[in-house]
């Protein structure tokens, strides 16, 4: 079945608002519209670098980044936003509760790197952020959203500006009116996680009320929550008012799932669901490109929070997954993946939405 939702390049409906951008927004540039989404400790760099390279088209985003850590200089907060070539479309992904740090931070970001988006976090619920009415936070104030919109597009200099929202922090329909406020400042996208702010992540995700949302305003709409599968991805697509979809979770450890829905999408043969030798050959990649970027020690232990991902559903991943945590150095941890690409020929496997949410090992962050 050929699938392209209700993605429709003609369709896509145009708001002047006051400054518009000049740059081909990727998120109008781009169909079928695939990104993976934006996740702290997870779409770094050298996860990104290897997204891209088996995804070759979807769009790109950083974890997010304070706009005043950006503005003082730190380090830690530059690394999260620096990028290569390779990786664009790129879109850098911004949070802080002062309009003004985040145009700055904009104009900073915008004259080292040049971005192909930027974004703002209009959906992270950790209190730290929050409460001080940054990210989801700023769904309270629809004013000081549009203000911060503001501000981004003018320092961007054409480059587009989107949000990413979630439906409302207490009713379901509270995301469209702090959309429009914000495209009427001037954003060029925006893309809605399909939960209220205290949800857990565990909570199915709504995608009626996101469509029911979705319908309600002129800018392209990426949906978001929940997409554990191609057929996932297919129906959330499809879904009314919905142009693209942005895949978070069950994207960790899973490159393939971005490709095999973007060509889904786009009406092409799917790939088949890789074997044991190609998981274990991207997971050792994946490794590679982690101990080159932060030092052996950090690399491996950053593996090990996702490797779990890579190597599911075969009879020998639980004891593939206790070597892997038990060794502390990369040659070790390589040897593991050898062992396991070269292991008994086993169960078939399929996707399946419960498997991969269980093993998806994103405890410590809940945003
Ligand atoms: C580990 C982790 C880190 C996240 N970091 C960010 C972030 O930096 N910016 C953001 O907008 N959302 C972040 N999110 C939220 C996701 O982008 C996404 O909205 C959410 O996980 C729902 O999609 P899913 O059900 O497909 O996982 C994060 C989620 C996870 C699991």
């Amino acid at each position: 079945m050929q699938v392209t939702g209700s993605v429709n390049v003609n369709q896509v409906r145009t708001v002047m608002p006051i400054a518009r951008s000049t740059s081909p927004s990727p998120w109008h540039s781009q169909r079928p519209l695939v990104a993976l989404a934006p996740m702290e400790a997870v779409t770094d760099s050298p996860y990104r670098r290897l997204v891209r390279s088996i995804a070759p088209k979807v769009i790109l985003y950083t974890e997010f980044a304070p706009a005043r850590g950006l503005l003082a200089g730190a380090k830690r907060v530059w690394d999260m936003v620096h990028f290569e070539e390779l990786e664009r479309p790129l879109v850098v992904q911004l949070y802080d509760n002062v309009p003004e740090a985040l145009g700055e931070a904009v104009a900073a970001v915008r004259e080292r790197y040049q971005p192909d988006g930027f974004d703002l976090n209009m959906g992270c619920p950790v209190r730290k952020v929050a409460n001080r009415g940054a990210g989801c936070g700023m769904m309270a104030t629809p004013d000081v959203a549009a203000e911060s919109v503001r501000r981004m597009v003018e320092h961007a200099d054409g480059i587009p500006v989107s949000i990413k929202t979630r439906l409302g922090i207490r009713e379901k329909s509270e995301v469209v009116d702090v959309v429009n406020a914000c495209i009427e400042a001037g954003a060029s996208q925006a893309t809605i996680h399909a939960r209220l702010k205290a949800d857990r992540p565990r909570h199915p995700a709504d995608w009626p009320a996101l469509s029911a949302a979705a319908t309600q305003i002129d800018v392209p709409i990426m949906g978001n929550g929940d997409i554990w599968t191609v057929r996932d991805a297919q129906t959330m697509a499809a879904l009314d008012g919905v142009d693209g979809v942005m895949i978070a979770r069950g994207g960790i450890g899973n490159p393939w799932l971005l490709k095999r829905t973007w060509q889904a999408l786009a009406g092409e043969t799917v790939d088949p669901l890789p074997d044991r030798e190609e998981k274990a050959r991207v997971a050792m990649e994946h490794l590679r490109a982690n101990v080159a970027d932060k030092g052996e020690r950090r690399g491996v232990l950053e593996l090990r929070k996702v490797v779990r991902n890579y190597i599911k559903g075969h009879i020998d991943s639980r004891r593939t997954w206790m070597r892997i945590i038990e060794v502390e150095t990369m040659d070790e941890t390589l040897r593991a993946l050898e062992a396991f690409a070269h292991g008994p020929e086993d169960d078939s496997q399929r996707e399946n939405t419960e498997t991969a949410q269980d093993l998806v090992n994103t405890e410590p962050i809940d945003i």
